[in-house]
């Protein structure tokens, strides 16, 4: 990837491959200070305002700067590394390639908290890894006053929903959702009905004396990965049939409509939701039901299945962190007669990891 000059164009080159810059769009980047307020990097210009048929007057490069004059009047020294970086993407989280896992993965990605995490090279890690395999465990978190508000917090913002800021799971008389009992869960995602979905959930073990209770995850993209090569026609029709999620209580009625398997825009995963005590299905001719019913069979098999799940004890001071649109989580039953059992759980939006991860790029020069 390089710059190149030729009369008074800017030319981006990659692989054989040779475009010319829009000048208007070397115009927009214009810095110095009477351009770009230095600590918040905003424009202190609006490039709407500014002559559409902006030309290049002067030209030069050097290895690290590129000089333009502009016949406005207007000077500017870019960086070449910064123009170079906005064409290759690099820090981009979707570069960040997913690792499909099963019941045999072993290393449950453990990090330990220390102070001041959040600002450290091993924050970096985890959210890599986070990004990579769907979730992370961080280790020896402090479990007194509500800490996971901080924790949360201090990566992003919480995503407050219907359960409140954050929510306490353990078994309580008349729960408004399974999760507050000690029956099993299946493999679900949360919040399927909300939109937008909340993109990641955290959950913190503050106590947990009881004998079952383990947290089980799944990964809905290794799952899908599966459907699509074995179960094609599973795939399309799980693809393409929006259904609706669906949650009631005293206060409110929370609907959505989507699809089980939703892809991006390149026909890739985007996001998986199930929870099979919350989707209806809309009123489709009985062929097609007949399909959506068996490819719903099959994927709910899949995901229960022992061969993609993977098990394990929280113990007090595990904060799981996990993606709500990748990954389905659950729990196996446990008697409350044991002792307690207390996780506390909250949602980040992705926003909130992508922005820390960016910044720590930055800050440690990758
Ligand atoms: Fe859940």
């Amino acid at each position: 990837m390089k710059i190149e000059l030729l009369e008074n164009k800017v030319f981006f080159e990659n692989e054989g491959l040779k475009k010319e810059i829009h000048p208007f769009w070397l115009r927009e980047r214009v810095n110095g200070e009477k351009f770009v307020d230095k600590g918040t990097q905003q424009r202190l210009f609006d490039p709407t305002e500014l002559k559409e048929n902006v030309e290049i007057k002067h030209l030069e490069l050097s290895n690290d700067f590129l000089e333009v004059t502009f016949n406005d009047g207007s000077h500017t020294k870019l960086n070449v590394k910064n123009i170079l970086k906005e064409f290759s993407n690099k820090n981009e989280v979707k570069f960040i390639k997913k690792i499909e896992w099963d019941a045999s993965l072993k290393d449950l990605n453990n990090f330990y908290f220390k102070k001041n995490i959040f600002e450290e090279k091993e924050m970096y890690d985890a959210l890599v890894s986070f990004y990579k395999y769907g979730f992370v465990i961080f280790k020896e978190v402090p479990t007194k006053n509500n800490f996971i508000i901080n924790f949360a917090n201090s990566i992003g913002s919480i995503r407050r929903t219907n359960f409140g800021e954050y929510f306490d799971v353990k078994s309580k008389p008349n729960p408004n959702d399974l999760a507050y009992t000690s029956l099993p869960l299946a493999p679900h995602t949360d919040n399927p009905y909300r939109n937008p979905v909340p993109c990641i959930q955290m959950l913190h073990c503050i106590t947990n004396e009881v004998q079952g209770g383990l947290s089980t995850l799944v990964d809905g993209y290794t799952v899908t990965e599966k459907l699509k090569k074995d179960f094609p026609k599973y795939y399309e029709i799980l693809t393409q049939t929006k259904v609706r999620f669906q949650f009631v209580d005293e206060s409110v009625i929370l609907e959505d409509w989507a699809e089980m398997i939703q892809l991006d825009e390149n026909k890739e995963f985007r996001q998986v939701r199930f929870s099979p005590r919350l989707d209806f299905v809309p009123l489709m001719e009985k062929e097609k039901l007949e399909l959506y019913y068996s490819a719903r069979n099959k994927i709910s098999e899949l995901y229960n299945s022992e061969k993609y799940r993977i098990e394990f004890k929280l113990m007090p001071g595990d904060l799981l962190m996990m993606d709500n649109y990748r990954l389905l989580h659950g729990r196996t039953s446990f008697d409350s007669k044991d002792g307690e059992r207390f996780l506390q759980g909250c949602y980040i939006d992705y926003d909130s990891t992508e922005g820390k991860l960016k910044h720590l790029a930055r800050k440690f020069g990758f």
